[in-house]
């Protein structure tokens, strides 16, 4: 089974203490108190978009509810699709926040070890945060494609059901280990592409993400044990393709604005 993200902080600051010989470390992680998070501070000429800024290691994240009932899914358990959400999603953001503290401690005289460490957690649960959030905005839909993505990906693919053979079989090469597999649109060039990510970090840099799908073990072992493709079966159930084409609207607006189009 592979490794709940809410106890890698844990392995973590394990791992560094034992490098510091214990106490600076772990003394830092006890003792560090929250950052007191200023009010987002608007930078804006007049008649300018509103640009605002948040304070960096602010540690105020804070988990979004499901945007469906818990027991509402067809073919995903009440009990499964609450632990995800509660234990997995909820752990990353707790421990974004604990990270966040940390990073806020950091000094000139901070052990660049130290920091490397810090700042992967960082990357880890920041875009564990946005990844699962995705995934289950994505999800309490009734699986039938429709809008202009359903266009888009047909046109890309030749036929959208050869798209979907691609997303399934990029999700079952994840089976049994961990990642994610994602229907992006890169900025770049406004194209749409299926993505590949082996953990929380691995993703495109210039893609937004439309349609994702979790396939870190602790998305469907509850439910299917080892029967990936039935875990599979139950997402595209369940996809809500009205916030895909949502995305997919945003995204084509950004990829104009990101090429200067
Ligand atoms: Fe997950």
């Amino acid at each position: 089974m592979t490794a709940d993200v809410d106890t890698d902080l844990t392995r973590r600051e394990a791992l560094a203490s034992l490098a510091l010989g214990g106490a600076a470390f772990l003394g830092a992680c006890s003792t560090a108190a929250p950052v007191a998070a200023e009010p987002p501070r608007p930078h804006a000429a007049p008649g300018a978009p509103t640009v605002t800024t948040t304070p960096a290691f602010a540690a105020k994240h804070a988990p979004v509810p499901l945007p469906f009932p818990p027991g509402s899914l067809n073919g995903l358990s009440e009990k499964l699709i609450s632990s995800h959400h509660e234990n997995n999603y909820g752990g990353a953001v707790k421990n974004l926040n604990k990270v966040e503290q940390e990073l806020a401690q950091v000094t000139k005289d901070t052990p660049p070890f130290i920091v490397a460490a810090l700042r992967e957690r960082e990357l880890t649960f920041r875009n564990s945060k946005t990844l699962h959030e995705a995934y289950f905005a994505n999800l309490g839909g009734n699986g039938q494609r429709s809008g202009a993505i359903e266009g888009a990906i047909a046109t890309t693919y030749g036929t959208s059901a050869k798209w979907e053979e691609h997303m399934r079989t990029t999700g079952m090469g994840l089976g049994g280990g961990s990642g994610w597999a994602s229907l992006s649109l890169e900025l770049d060039t406004g194209a749409l592409r299926t993505f590949w990510s082996g953990n929380h970090t691995q993703v495109l840099a210039t893609s937004v993400p439309l349609l994702v799908l979790d396939m870190y073990e602790h998305s469907y072992h509850m439910d299917f044990g080892a029967a990936v493709a039935r875990y599979i079966d139950a997402f595209f159930t369940n996809v809500q393709w009205d916030e895909v084409n949502a995305r997919f609207e945003r995204a084509q607006r950004m990829s104009a604005l990101y090429r200067g189009a």
